[in-house]
């Protein structure tokens, strides 16, 4: 594995006429060698159709190579699909044009090759774990060279700068898909490669890294004692879940929580001394209940130049945000608000966040209203119709800490556009991952078993399953589990 990715490479390729090099000799050297290859290859097509997934991180990805390469005097066309299967595959055209797929592909490679697409026709950039086939397709992914935090935004984002040196602007997007992609979550920050890309950011201007910050989503926009009391990790007694709890532990502290204009103060509108008083209390609140202080601080990757009070202020937000309007069928607009608008798209898009985060809300009350059931490692639920498939796995993750933190949830849902599918969307979390547990494994495995398709990571999955098999599916699922864990414990023994 490479300790440091960024090299000195001759930019500009095109200008140097380079890219006609034959591709091959660059295949399989490592990531960086593929990365340039994957730019080299770009660079000689007139017109690109962009396949991208509809989450933060693939709308993220759209924007960086569809930037890049319009820049580079290359037609673009995007096309966004919700996952790549038989039915969304015939989205993609089958026309002049070259076929980038970004955030999928990897695992979907046969389907690509069922579908009649030749290898040079197909370029993927992606951070799944690929799938072996037969046509052997240019890709450029982190994944089989270790780099498991770093998206497909952040591979998108080093293929740009490959082919402009320029395109150091784009980082904050590559900040966003990462951090949407939860590559942040299990360190409290970036990591590696994806670390590096938001300090060329921070370097640039253009991305605000703070290094000591608190680990708290919605530091942005939500009221500070709203976004203590939502989160749960840490969880802080006599605050999470507890929005009064919060406010009394705050105003004892003394310090004004509402300004001039009586508006509740967010996180970052709190001076580095209010927000040090704020940090220590809540420490001394964890340690008076022999709580580990070491989740409570973050680094966390702010945009300076958006507007205060605003979602588009921090990593966390906009990739919410972007997730509103791809989870909710608007890829478009998110990758419209990725290129600069801040008029239409950017009040459709605030409209499409205010929705989805009242269905999700509704969702999470619905899976802890109705409750779950539980095998001897899964616990699980149907929620018939009543929810979009793109957005139950988001229920089931938040649920998750609120019902047995010990167990991965699998959630189901009808397919409306195929009643004889099911969805299913698998989450964990990171001590489950500890003990061995890993959900991209069981969903690959159990849905091939039953003639479905599924993907994912280690700590969030999802498959579609013929219908008949979800019985069957779940147990399944429940004894890989089960063999992860003790593979685990032998490990260790
Ligand atoms: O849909 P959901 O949010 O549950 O997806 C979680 C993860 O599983 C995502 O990374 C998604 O790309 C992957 N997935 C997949 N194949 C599917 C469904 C989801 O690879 N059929």
């Amino acid at each position: 594995m490479e300790d440091r990715y960024f090299s000195t490479w001759s930019p500009d390729l095109r200008k140097n006429n380079l890219f006609f090099l034959n591709r091959p000799i660059y295949r399989m050297m490592g990531l960086s060698e593929d990365v340039r290859a994957v730019a080299w290859d770009l660079l000689s097509h007139e017109s690109v159709t962009i396949i991208s997934h509809i989450d933060a991180d693939g709308i993220t990805g759209e924007a960086i190579l569809s930037q890049a390469l319009s820049r580079a005097g290359i037609r673009t066309t995007s096309v966004f699909v919700r996952q790549l299967e038989p039915l969304t595959i015939r989205q993609v055209p089958k026309d002049e044009t070259f076929k980038l797929f970004c955030d999928l592909g990897a695992g979907q490679q046969n389907l690509i090759a069922e579908a009649g697409f030749r290898n040079d026709e197909v370029g993927i950039i992606d951070h799944h774990i690929s799938q072996p086939c037969d046509v052997d397709y240019l890709q450029v992914n982190c994944h089989p060279y270790g780099h498991v935090k770093l998206s497909a935004a952040g591979v998108a984002y080093l293929v740009a700068k490959e082919i402009d040196s320029g395109n150091t602007d784009l980082a904050p997007l590559a900040v966003i898909g990462n951090v949407g992609d939860m590559m942040a979550r299990e360190d409290c920050g970036l990591t590696g490669i994806a670390r590096e890309i938001a300090y060329e950011g921070s370097a640039h201007g253009s991305v605000e890294v703070r290094k000591y910050d608190l680990n708290c989503y919605g530091i942005s926009t939500r009221p500070l004692h709203i976004s203590l009391s939502y989160n749960d990790d840490p969880i802080i007694p006599g605050i999470s879940n507890n929005a009064r709890g919060a406010l009394r532990f705050l105003q004892k502290l003394g310090i004004p929580l509402q300004d001039n204009l009586q508006r509740w103060r967010v996180w970052e509108e709190f001076s580095c001394e209010e927000q040090r008083i704020i940090s220590s209390a809540l420490a001394q609140q964890l340690l008076a209940h022999t709580c580990s202080i070491t989740r409570l601080f973050c680094e966390s990757y702010l945009f300076p130049a958006e507007k205060a009070r605003t979602p588009l202020r921090n990593a966390q937000e906009y990739a919410t945000l972007l997730n509103a309007c791809g989870r909710w069928s608007r890829p478009k607009t998110g990758a419209q608000i990725c290129r600069g608008d801040r008029g239409s798209a950017y009040r459709e898009a605030e409209h499409m966040l205010t929705n989805h985060r009242t269905i999700i809300r509704e969702l999470l009350q619905f899976i802890l209203d109705t409750g779950v059931s539980e095998l001897s490692h899964l616990q699980f639920l149907h929620v018939g119709n009543r929810y979009p498939d793109t957005i139950v796995g988001i229920g089931a993750g938040m649920a998750l800490s609120k019902l047995n933190r010990e167990k991965p949830i699998l959630i189901m849902v009808e397919q409306p556009e195929d009643p004889s599918l099911t969805k299913v969307s698998l989450r964990a979390n990171e001590q489950m991952l500890s003990r061995g547990i890993d959900l991209q494994e069981a969903a690959t495995s159990a849905s091939e078993r039953f003639g479905g398709a599924g993907g994912g990571h280690r700590i969030a999955a999802g498959a579609f399953i013929p219908r008949e098999s979800e019985h069957e599916f779940i147990q399944y699922v429940n004894e890989l589990l089960a063999g992860q864990c003790t593979k685990e414990d032998a490990g260790h023994r």
